[in-house]
């Protein structure tokens, strides 16, 4: 992946006005009402993924990166929170010697959607320059988080960086991203589940469902 590439990226509250924007659209509230609403509403949890698949492509993502990575040294780096279960799960299927960070960012400027406007919470605690990396992350979107983190990432002058993503929802994209290692294509839906949130729930549920609000 070529360090020239535009990206950036977001975050929970991004994450939150994203699931408010599926489901609340076109409703004449403001955008305060919009929240006490979603957070009055029962979701209803629609399966998407089962654990069993889940599990079987993530054997795949361990398959190709123990075939590229072999003899290497990489860094993983895990986008906190929404990587945390699909990080631990994949690294241990890797047979190859690794080291792994993460950070965690943060978006402001408010808005629906990711505003790009992101700045980086925790950053890296190792250096990266001459390095190996690939980076970890639960869900591609507009692609806005994903790119600043490369961004930043590049700016470290690594040897090379890749992105391993769980998930992909490219109907949403506004910036271009490569992920080098895919699991899922996802539709233009909220999800939740594997480490994935609404308003920090549902991270720790096993299998990937989608969000329906109810009254
Ligand atoms: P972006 O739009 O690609 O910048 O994604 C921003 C962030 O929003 C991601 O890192 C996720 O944390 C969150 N996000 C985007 N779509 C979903 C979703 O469907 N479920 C849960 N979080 C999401």
């Amino acid at each position: 992946m070529s360090c020239s590439r535009a990206r950036r990226l977001s975050t929970r509250k991004v994450a939150f006005d994203l699931l408010l924007s599926y489901h609340i659209k076109g409703l004449e509230i403001s955008p305060r009402a919009k929240g006490e609403t979603a957070l009055n509403s029962q979701p209803k949890l629609n399966l998407l993924l089962s654990r069993q698949e889940i599990q079987a492509t993530i054997d795949r993502l361990a398959s190709e990166l123990n075939r590229d990575y072999h003899g290497q040294n990489p860094i993983l780096i895990g986008v906190l929170k929404g990587s945390f279960m699909f990080m631990a799960n994949l690294i241990q299927l890797l047979n190859f010697p690794i080291e792994v960070e993460f950070v965690r960012l943060s978006s402001y400027g408010g808005g629906k959607e990711s505003s790009g406007k992101i700045k980086v919470v925790q950053g890296l605690q190792a250096p990266i320059k001459g390095r190996d990396i690939v980076v970890i992350e639960d869900i591609v979107d507009t692609g806005l988080t994903i790119s600043f983190l490369l961004d930043y990432l590049c700016r470290k002058k690594p040897a090379s960086l890749r992105l391993c993503a769980l998930t992909d929802k490219p109907s949403r994209r506004q910036v271009p991203v490569t992920i080098d290692y895919l699991g899922f294509t996802v539709p233009d839906k909220f999800i939740v589940g594997y480490g994935l949130d609404w308003d920090e729930k549902f991270r720790n549920l096993p299998d990937i469902y989608y969000v329906e609000l109810e009254d």
